[in-house]
């Protein structure tokens, strides 16, 4: 072809291309973000985003407002920090800010993005959540597990009673106590038994999970900057590989011992949680289809977010708890006035203990186990408070700062049950000042179970013991720094010493 044919092709092509160009930037130009501090090339503010990342956007929002805009690298990343973006973000707008970014996590660790916490907006995740929420935790499943929680709650508070006078890892306990009540529910239990034909051992299991939890809460750069992210420059992926592979290995065997045991049976009524999505993934009417690598994931989401948020909250409530010992006194007068000194206390207890829920709430408030609850992301271009936000911008809520909020607590750092007393401010929801489970279409399905979980063993927990830091430790000096991942444990675990208070005979659980 000659020159002269091409040329004016080539013409209007570059005329297309400026106008592009052109009209994209007037767009850009034209949009009104909200408030934020100024990005930098490459990194935009990440160099702003510390170890604590709530910590530092609930600093940066002290001066840019309760809505602000930033840059995670090239990613616009949007923060909600009052009660009142809490509702705009998780109730009006429910629907645009209801789908997750795309993480290095939810790739590697989550079978692709096919688990229920990181999976985008849409039929596979729809279908997911009432799934959960109508078969594996509708009242009358969890109520049939009742049984599970009584008696790994008995085996806690029996090997509590052997550690009595000497100190003890607390949350090591709680998590136990987690793990088999998740576990028995979700996979029947032997899996993780002491057994020598167990697939992996309680301990490394919960190494496995506390990893799992860790790196689906890590800042990871690559997530952030895509150029950089086959350098894994944290060296986040590769463990993240390494944890989905041996999750995979032990999924896989749980899913075939299932499959065995349903087929050998005639008619076999489901057993397990396990066994209920395995029979969901036979129906044929399905929307979506569910196949063997979402049964796994689904099965790992149940087993992680089951087990690490309730230790979590039960461990800084016990240390907010030696702190303040009139709280204690408090509560051990409730405790003896409605369940006396000869009976532990049952789920059913818990609604005729007002405080216990009071100081349940105050733990929450100031140690929400997901500071910015999980992330979001918006679905299309849409306006806030008269801000513009664009399509795929990252959106968190920082729960944390709305806890602390002076403008709706008094004495917002004080530890204080008392503020609930009579006031119906509830955690499942509805109260935008108090949300550690999220709200809307992405809420936590597990919150009734989480709370069961924390309520009946704290309970259990200050009727049944006296608790004391060791000696030589003063309540002064109990650090109450937090780490940050997925969830916010304490950055040292509790150490504590622990007195029975009933009559002896009770113990012999
Ligand atoms: C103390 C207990 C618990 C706390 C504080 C907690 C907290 C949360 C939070 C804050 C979210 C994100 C909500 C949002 O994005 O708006 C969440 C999501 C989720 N939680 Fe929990 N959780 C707890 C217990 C559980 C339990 C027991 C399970 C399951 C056995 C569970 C499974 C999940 C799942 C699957 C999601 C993702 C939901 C979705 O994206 O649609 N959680 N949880």
């Amino acid at each position: 072809m000659e020159a002269s044919t091409w040329a004016p092709f080539v013409a209007a092509w570059f005329t297309i291309l400026a106008l592009f160009i052109f009209t994209r930037f007037l767009r850009r130009k034209k949009l009104n973000l909200p408030p934020g501090p100024k990005p930098w090339p490459i990194i935009g503010n990440l160099n702003l985003v510390g170890t604590l990342p709530h910590r530092s956007l609930h600093e940066l929002s002290q001066k840019y407002g309760p809505l602000m805009h930033l840059r995670f690298g090239s990613f616009p990343v949007v923060v909600g920090s009052s009660v009142e973006m809490a509702k705009i973000i998780l109730k009006t707008m429910d629907v645009t800010f209801a789908s997750r970014p795309k993480t290095a996590a939810g790739k590697y660790t989550t079978y692709n993005y096919s688990d229920m916490t990181w999976s985008p907006y849409g039929p596979y995740w729809r279908q997911a959540r009432k799934m959960f929420l109508t078969e594996v935790f509708s009242a009358k499943r969890l109520d049939s597990y009742e049984y599970i929680r009584v008696e790994e709650m008995n085996s806690l508070l029996g090997e509590l009673f052997k550690s009595a006078g000497r100190p003890i890892l607390l949350k090591d306990y709680l998590s136990t106590v987690s793990l088999n009540v998740i576990s028995r529910m979700v996979l029947g239990k032997k899996y993780l038994d002491k057994s020598e034909n167990s697939i992996v051992s309680p301990e490394e299991f919960k190494k496995m999970l506390d990893e799992l939890f860790l790196l689906n809460g890590v800042l990871n750069i690559g997530d952030s900057i895509p150029y950089v992210d086959f350098l894994d420059l944290q060296g986040y992926v590769k463990r993240m590989k390494i944890v989905s592979k041996k999750f995979d290995g032990f999924l896989e065997r749980v899913l075939d011992e299932h499959n065995a045991r349903r087929n050998a049976t005639q008619n076999y009524t489901s057993k397990d949680m396990v066994d209920v999505l395995l029979e969901l993934a036979e129906d044929p009417n399905l929307e979506v289809k569910l196949e063997r690598h979402g049964v796994k994931a689904f099965t790992q989401d149940l087993l992680a977010g089951g087990t690490e948020s309730s230790a979590v909250t039960v461990d800084w409530a016990i240390s907010e708890l030696l702190k303040k010992p009139e709280i204690f006194k408090k509560a051990t007068e409730e405790l003896d006035r409605v369940i006396g000194r000869d009976r532990w206390v049952q789920e059913k207890d818990i609604s005729s203990l007002p405080y216990i829920e009071c100081i349940v709430k105050e733990t929450m408030r100031l140690h929400p186990v997901a500071p910015l609850l999980v992330p979001r992301m918006a679905r299309e271009d849409c306006k806030v408070a008269g801000y513009d936000i664009q399509k795929e911008t990252r959106v968190l809520v920082n729960v944390w700062t709305i806890g602390r909020d002076p403008e709706i607590w008094e004495n917002p750092n004080e530890f204080c049950p008392e503020r609930f007393v009579g006031k119906n401010i509830d955690v499942k929801g509805q109260d935008f000042e108090l949300l550690p489970f999220g709200s809307g279409r992405r809420m936590c399905p597990g919150y009734s179970l989480g709370l069961k979980v924390i309520e009946s063993s704290l309970a259990n927990l200050l009727h049944g013991f006296n608790w004391r830091l060791p000696e030589n430790m003063r309540h002064q000096d109990l650090n109450m720094e937090e780490i940050f991942g997925l969830s916010a444990p304490r950055k040292i675990p509790l150490i504590a010493v622990v007195e029975p208070r009933l009559s002896l005979d009770l113990y012999s659980l």
